[in-house]
Formats: structure tokens, sequence, C-alpha cells
């Protein structure tokens, strides 16, 4: 009996395994239903198989065969009027989820980084300049599909992290809301929209923030925000009441992250706060599956990583910041809030607020 037990969970295992370990053949068949344009055809409606191959001018017995794997993996399923999208395919048609984004990038520019990944174990640097001559952020500028894909996976982040980090911070009492590293505008157009008192900056790189104008005027808030280009490698620009790092110095590694957040401290004031949005790793417990995926993420692609508290409030404490404040997520993302270690205690509102 229990050796029946233990060859059956023993062949559960290397099932498991296998998957593991074949995992990137599920991956590319999806990125490649979206980058073929497959998908888009069959948001259109039903379409017989002939039809398919016609309009997207492909092989048509290749063309079955890879709809069988798609269909095997539920993107798509087949019916007397032909092919149609499973509701798991309806949402890599949906702009709002982010996951068509998540899918071409994964093709163009995760997986030949992550193939690697040995490269960044070895030596502790990203691997994506090894994959592709360049950093990332030059790869995504010389590709500017790439960049507005991310972004839009990023607003999508934004969207699903909406509710958590507005309700963890109260903006009512700030004038300014400088948003450094602020993509395109998805979380500065959300303060500003709840908190119609508030003005607002996003301050990014110059081909990124460019972006930003269409979504401030989607939401209405143009007309209270501001957008400057630039590097926080150099500079941040002065005068806000609040400072948000969202998702930010994961991307970078200490050293950059003490470069980063001197130049905030440089820019604030005394009573000016600083928010930091960031997925916290938790103290003396093994990370969750994802968490530890994402940090590797961090490691291969960008060079950086996701840390503790305490490593936030040591990287803090090296610019001069001090942590006033931690809003535990539910169960990511955790809201820092800090201000200059020469802002008076007795006044800390920052610290305070929310
Ligand atoms: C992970 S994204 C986060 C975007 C946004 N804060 C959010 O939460 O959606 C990191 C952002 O940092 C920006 N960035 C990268 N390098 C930068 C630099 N040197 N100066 C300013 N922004 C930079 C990127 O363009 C990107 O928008």
């Amino acid at each position: 009996m229990h050796a029946a037990v233990d060859a059956g969970s023993a062949e559960a295992l290397a099932g498991r395994m296998l998957r593991l370990v074949q995992g990137y053949r599920a991956s590319c068949v999806i990125a490649t239903a979206v980058k073929l344009g497959l998908l888009d055809q069959l948001d259109a409606g039903p379409m017989s198989v002939d039809e398919l191959a016609k309009r997207l001018r492909a092989h048509g017995s290749s063309l079955r065969r890879f709809l069988n794997a798609l269909e095997a993996l539920g993107v798509v399923e087949s019916q007397a009027s032909g092919v149609r999208l499973a509701q798991a395919g309806r949402l890599l048609v949906d702009p709002e989820s982010g996951l068509r984004e998540r899918a071409i990038l994964s093709a163009e520019e995760y997986i030949p980084a992550w193939v690697k990944l040995g490269e960044s174990v070895m030596t502790g640097e990203p691997a994506f300049p090894a994959a592709f001559g360049m950093n990332v952020w030059e790869h995504r500028k010389a590709h500017p599909e790439l960049d507005e894909s991310f972004n839009r996976a990023m607003a999508d982040l934004q969207a699903r992290a909406r509710s958590s980090v507005l309700d963890m911070y109260d903006f009512s009492s700030c004038g300014l809301v400088v948003d450094v590293g602020g993509g395109s505008g998805a979380l500065i157009a959300d303060i500003l929209q709840r908190y119609p008192d508030a003005t607002g900056l996003v301050f990014d790189q110059p081909h990124v923030v460019v972006r930003a104008q269409a979504v401030l005027a989607a939401a209405g808030v143009l007309d209270r925000c501001r957008v400057a280009g630039g590097s926080f490698l150099d500079s941040v620009p002065t005068g806000g009441d609040v400072y948000i790092l969202q998702y930010v110095l994961h991307d970078w590694s200490d050293a950059d992250c003490a470069t980063i957040l001197r130049h905030c401290h440089k820019a604030m004031e005394p009573s000016s706060a600083l928010v930091v949005v960031e997925n916290i790793v938790p103290e003396g417990a093994p990370p969750s599956e994802s968490l530890a995926m994402l940090d590797l993420h961090m490691m291969v692609v960008l060079g950086g990583r996701e840390r503790t508290s305490s490593e936030y409030r040591s990287l803090l404490h090296s610019a001069g910041l001090e942590i006033r404040r931690c809003v535990p997520g539910r169960p990511y993302p955790e809201v820092i809030v800090a201000s200059r270690d020469d802002a008076k205690r007795a006044s800390e509102d920052p610290a305070g607020r929310g």
C-alpha cells in the first residue's frame, strides 16, 4: 500500500518537474499567438481554421497543430463554427489585463535574458546586456514598441495596486506630489483624481514621460500636472511636498539606489515626505515563489533586487533619510514613509499622514 502511494507521489513529482523543465514551451506558444496576431483575429469572432490561415497567411497544417496546443493550454476552443477564444484567451486580448504586454516582453526581452541566468549567478551582474549588448532601458529606448508594452504593463500593475496604495497613504494635505520614475503617469492620475486640491509632477526618462500627457488628459488632470524628463541618477526636481518612488528602487543595485535616494534627499525640504512603494521580502522566512522569481527577474534583467524592510531602512539611512512609518500591504506592496533625518520629529506630519 505504502509502496503504491510512494510510487504515485514519485510519479506526480516527476510530472511536476517535467512541466517546470519544459515550461518554456507554453510561454513560447502564448507569446507566439500574441505576436502573430492570431488572438486578435479570433477576438472578432469564431472562424474556421482555413479562414484563419488565410488571414494570417499561415501554413495551414502547421497552424492546425499550433491551434491544438493553444486548445490544450485553454487559450482557444473548437466548436462547430470553427475556433474561438476561450475565457483565458480573452484575457490575453483584454488591454486592461496587461497579459498581452507581458507575453510580448517575455518573448522579446525576458526569455533571451533569462537563458543567461547562470552568468548573473556567477558574476552578480545583470545578464540582459550579455544577451542584447545594452541595458534594458537602452534597449527599450531603441525599440519604442517594447517601451510602450512595458509602460502599459506598468499601468496595468498600477490599476491593480491602485486601491492598496491610495488607501495606504493620505495625500489630502499635500500640495505638489512628485512621482519619481512615474512612467506614463498612471499613479499620479489616480492621486489627482482622488485629491482635487493636489498638483502633480511626473518625472521619468524623456522618451517615457512624453506618453504621460495622454494618460493625464484622459484622466482629466492634465491642468494640474506637469511632466519633466531627466534621469534620477543625475537629479530629482525640487519643490515637492511628497515624493513617490513606486517600484523604482527594486530595479537598481544598492549603489544606484543610494544615488537616487541622495538626489531625492537633496530635492526634499525637511517637511517633505518620501513614499516608497515596494514588495517587501519577509525577514527570517523564505519568500514566496512569486517573490523569489521576481527577485531573480530583477537580478537578470536590471541588476536590482527585492529587499527586506531592514535593507530599505539602511539604504534610506545611508542617504540621510529615516523611516517614519511602514504600512504593510495585503500582502504586497508595502508603503514606507520616510523623511529627511533632519526633519523635526515633533512636526513629523509626513509620517503621521494617512
Ligand atoms: C518599474 S517602472 C515603475 C514605473 C511606475 N513608478 C509604476 O509604479 O508604474 C520603473 C520606471 O523607472 C523609469 N526609469 C528608469 N531609469 C530611469 C532614470 N535614469 N531616470 C528616471 N526614470 C527612470 C522607467 O522609465 C520606468 O518608468
